[in-house]
């Protein structure tokens, strides 16, 4: 594995930068190529501190097959690591072609590119292919897939064509599939940190339904070690799972970074409920245990400060993300921009 050469779709999104990062780190060296169409959640600005030397970043479409075959010939990867996707829940609902020319059409491009090389892929995917565990066991990686929104559809698809993928052809690809993330450099879109850059910006909080819905959060790094384990050690053909095993409610998640940020007259507003709102997601992690030694070395208490500390410092590169068409998206749903924090 000594100097690796790895193909990293979405790595300028939030845990794709945090992938490449536990990559470049790692002690038998790595040569990473990002491949990254730079939509409103991607982002130069993820990357900039990363030594140029070892790492280059192709702008690209992973849906354009032509183009990442393109990319593949001049960097000539060993490997191909696929974080890029629509990722949030409520785009999808508004605009769901997006989530699945990239989600569908994107991932059997990547399929096809890297099987035409040979090279193993890691297909980075979600807990939410499962659907709603409330009243229901934790998923094992042989639980049925049900998504309940576009956006779990989407994920759920382009598993299903890499599972179809390793059985017809015996493609060399390897599925993980991970709960909630959170840390430095998730785009202000999603809960923690719209939360965080809300709050510190007095503007109200916006909860959807009553809050009790619950979330297994796992710090991005956490996530990223176990993305590259399963590159090097995982079996072809198998799904692993990564959790951080303790879910909360979404209403005491926002208590906690209120309590982080020192913030108590922070005005949380109870607004109407995302349309099938998955009440609770959970993830059997035995197999990855066992056969990836992996576990999550960050506690939720611990990995919440820093980033609430990240976001407070890093306030220029929350300006320099908020380009306008996530502007445009925070204004519609919250009424507030990105950019005035
Ligand atoms: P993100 O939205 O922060 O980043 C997505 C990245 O993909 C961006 O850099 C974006 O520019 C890029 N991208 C989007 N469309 C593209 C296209 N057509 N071609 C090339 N690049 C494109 O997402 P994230 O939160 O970092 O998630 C990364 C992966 O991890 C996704 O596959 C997601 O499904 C999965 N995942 C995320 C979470 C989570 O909590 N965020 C949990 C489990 C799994
Ligand atoms: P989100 O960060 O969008 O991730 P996901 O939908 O993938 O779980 O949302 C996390 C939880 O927080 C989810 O239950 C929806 C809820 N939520 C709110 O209550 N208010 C908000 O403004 C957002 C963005 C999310």
């Amino acid at each position: 594995m000594s100097g690796m050469r790895i193909m990293v779709t979405g790595g300028a999104g939030f845990i794709g930068s945090a992938y490449v990062r536990h990559a470049l780190a790692d002690p038998e060296g790595a040569r990473i190529c990002v491949y990254d169409l730079l939509t409103y959640a991607g982002h130069r600005e993820n990357l900039t501190d990363l030594p140029a030397e070892r790492m280059d970043l192709v702008v690209g479409d992973v849906a354009d097959a032509q183009a990442l075959r393109a990319a593949c010939d001049t960097f000539a990867p060993d490997a191909i690591v696929h974080f890029a996707a629509e990722t949030h829940v409520d785009r999808s609902l508004s605009d769901p072609q997006v989530f699945v020319r990239t989600n569908v059409q994107g991932t059997q491009a990547v399929l096809d590119v890297a099987s035409e090389r040979g090279i193993r892929l890691v297909l980075v995917s979600t807990d939410e292919v499962y659907g709603d565990r409330a009243g229901r066991e934790a998923a094992t990686p042989g639980t049925a897939l049900d998504p309940s929104n576009v956006y779990a559809a989407t994920k759920a698809a382009g598993d299903m064509l890499a599972i179809v993928a390793h059985r017809q052809r015996g493609q060399d690809v390897v599925i993980t599939r991970c709960t909630n993330n959170y840390g430095p450099r998730q785009t202000p879109e999603k809960l923690i940190p719209l939360m965080i850059l809300r709050a510190a910006a007095d503007e109200e909080l916006p909860v959807y339904g009553d809050g009790q819905q619950q979330r297994d959060w796992l710090h991005a790094n956490d996530h990223a070690d176990g993305v590259h384990r399963a590159l090097r050690a995982g079996t072809a053909g198998r799904v692993y799972h990564f959790a951080g095993g303790m879910a909360r409610t979404n209403l005491s998640v926002i208590h906690a970074l209120l309590a982080e940020l020192g913030e108590t007259n922070a005005r949380i507003r109870h607004v109407a409920d995302r349309p099938a709102h998955d009440l609770l997601y959970a993830l059997d992690c035995t197999a990855s245990v066992a056969e990836l030694g992996w576990a999550p070395r960050t506690s939720f208490a611990s990995g919440l400060a820093e980033t609430v500390a990240w976001y407070r410092a890093n306030t220029a590169w929350c300006r320099a993300v908020a380009g306008p068409e996530l502007n445009a998206f925070l204004e519609a749903n919250y009424g507030g921009r990105a950019e005035h924090r």
